[in-house]
This record gives C-alpha cells, structure tokens and sequence, in this order.
C-alpha cells in the first residue's frame, strides 16, 4: 500500500508536534516500568553496599542488602532482577566447582529475593566467568576454549539455581549446544516452567569493560573471548542464532550490547516476532553517567531517550542498570 502524503501545504508534519497533548496522541512507543529488568552485584558479608568505580552509582551488594534492594525496586514497579556475583578470589578455580555450589552467593541471593519478595522475577546469569581462575565463560583447555565439558558444568549451574528458585535462566557463556541441554535438564528434574532467557546475539563487546571490573573478572581474564562471542561485523549469523536457540527450546532472546547492535534488535524482532530484549551493558551506562558527570549531557534525558530507543527498535524489554532510576521518573 503506498501511503497517501499530500505535497506541501496540504501536508505539514509539523502540525503533529505542536503541542504536548498532540504529540501524545501520535506517539508511537511508550517506555513503562513493566519493561525493565535490574542488573544486581552481589558480594560477600553483611551490610555492605561497596559501590563499583567504573559505574557510578552502582553497587556490590551482600545478600541482605540485594533483599532490600529487592523490596525497592518492587515499590518502583520493576519487575524484575538479573544476579551476578561478585565471587571471593578463593572460589575462583579451574573447575569452577562454586558456578553449582546451592549456597553461593548468587544462589543466596535468589533464594533472598524470594523471601522479600515472592512477586520478583529473579533472572540468572549462566556463565563460568565469576567462578573461573582465568575468568573465561567455558572451561579452558591448553589455551582453548572447550565447548562440550562447558556446557554439562553450565547445565549443573542451571539445576542449581533453578532449585534456589530462579525463574528465567540466563546463559550468557555463548557455547554451542547450551540451551537444548538445559531446557532438557530443566524438563526432566522438574523445572518446567522456569524460563530460558537466551544471550543469543552476544557479541565481543569492549562495552563490558566496567561488568568485568564489577565482578572481579578484568584482572583474571587472559586472552578475550573472540571464540566464543560474536564478530561485532556479522548481523546474519544473529539470526541463524536465534533460530538455533529457539528450537532447542529458548523461551526469550537477547541482543547484547544494546545502542550499538539496535539494528540486531530490529531484525531479530521483525524476522522471529519472539519476546526480545536488549542488554544495555555497562560501558553504555557508564558513558553516559561519565558524560553526565562531567555537565556534557543532561543524564536524565540521555538515559530515558537511549531506553526509549531500545522500544524504538522492537524489544519488548531491557535490562539496564538505570532500571531504579528510570522507573523514579517514569512514576513521577
Ligand atoms: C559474563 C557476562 C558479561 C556480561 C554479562 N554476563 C561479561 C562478558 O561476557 O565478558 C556483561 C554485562 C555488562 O557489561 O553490563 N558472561
């Protein structure tokens, strides 16, 4: 159908936008709390809130602390949260035994949310990166990266916090074959409504610089992770993981970073109309907040216009460590 635009005068786009009411009226996209998903650290001991210096105005958080941040951003209407752990060096090893340990502190965590709060959806992070010496996602093997032994110890981590009651999973490692070996796992222990959030377009991003310095993980790493994450280059390989994920049984995907790999947002959403959401990483937060910081940028404006964007795009949600701060303003 070929849309009906009448030639200037008739036509004046402009006449749309003159008022707030109007534009109201016409707007396309809205951006709600119901769309946010909370990235939270959680570290060691009690009481502590030991702020991260890459990203301004995030936390580490003990267990205790994570609770109560759990009763806050359900008083904000975020519905959600996403855990990663801040693991003592100690823990840290070749096996990465910690990752399926059902009192680490991640799986602490969850269980703690889920006493605050029955009603949070508490989301997890599957990767070996926290628990691993070398800090890889997989199991390192004379210098490579070993797909197939990675996978079986991530299907133990998955089991581990589904137990701790996790109710979307999320496999962030990038190996082959994860998600049908989890949701397989997930069937056959009886688990079957907890969730696969797949990290299905992750790319090797340097946007993940301040994350890796929030979990302890920058020191550690050797070599990067071209392996395994994608080629920031390639925009069809998204889709033919999507696909590959979605068979093996992934009840959502995600596209990760978020700005930068919108137009994977858009594809993905117009190709497999599954739920799709977008991580907003924390090189993309900690620019603005650096920027914001130094009076270069309104932050508040800049961080409402990046997670409209994401709407923009086609994503049903976004995780973003802004989640408190933008449902502030979006309640007013
Ligand atoms: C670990 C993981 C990473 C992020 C989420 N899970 C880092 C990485 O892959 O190196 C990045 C999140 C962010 O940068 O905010 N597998």
């Amino acid at each position: 159908m070929k849309p009906t635009v009448a030639p200037f005068p008739a036509t004046r786009l402009r006449r749309a936008r003159q008022t707030p009411g109007i534009r109201g009226l016409v707007r396309e996209n809205y951006l709600a709390t119901g769309d946010l998903i909370w990235p939270v650290f959680v570290r060691e001991g009690k009481g502590e809130e030991e702020p991260v210096p890459s990203m301004p105005g995030v936390m580490r958080r003990s267990v205790d602390k994570i609770a109560e941040a759990a009763r806050e951003a359900q008083a904000l209407g975020i519905p959600a949260m996403c855990i990663f752990p801040y693991t003592p060096l100690e823990q840290r090893t070749e096996d990465c035994a910690e990752a399926w340990n059902p009192d680490n502190i991640a799986n602490r965590a969850i269980r703690a949310i889920k006493d605050a709060v029955p009603e949070m959806t508490v989301m997890t992070d599957v990767a070996l990166d926290p628990y691993n010496i070398n800090g890889h996602d997989g199991y390192v093997v004379d210098g490579e990266i070993v797909n197939d032994r990675t996978v079986e110890a991530l299907v133990k981590m998955t089991l581990a916090q589904a137990e701790a009651g996790a109710d979307i999973i999320g496999p962030s490692d990038m190996m082959d074959g994860r998600i049908g070996s989890m949701r397989q796992a997930l069937e056959s222990e009886g688990h079957q409504k907890v969730m696969i959030l797949s990290y299905t377009a992750k790319y090797a991003s340097a946007f993940y610089g301040p994350f890796r310095d929030a979990v302890g993980a920058s020191g550690a790493l050797t070599g990067d992770k071209n392996t395994y994450q994608m080629d920031p280059a390639n925009s069809n390989e998204a889709l033919r993981l999507v696909e590959r994920d979605l068979t093996e049984g992934a009840d959502m995907v995600m596209v990760k970073p978020g700005l930068p790999y919108l137009d994977i947002c858009r594809r993905v959403k117009d190709t497999f109309g599954v739920p799709t959401f977008a991580y907003q990483v924390s090189g993309e937060y900690a620019m603005i907040q650096a920027a914001a910081q130094n009076g270069w940028i309104d932050g508040e404006k800049v961080m409402m216009e990046s997670l409209m964007a994401f709407k923009r795009a086609g994503c049903d949600g976004v995780l973003t460590y802004f989640a408190p701060a933008a449902a502030r303003l979006l309640n007013g």
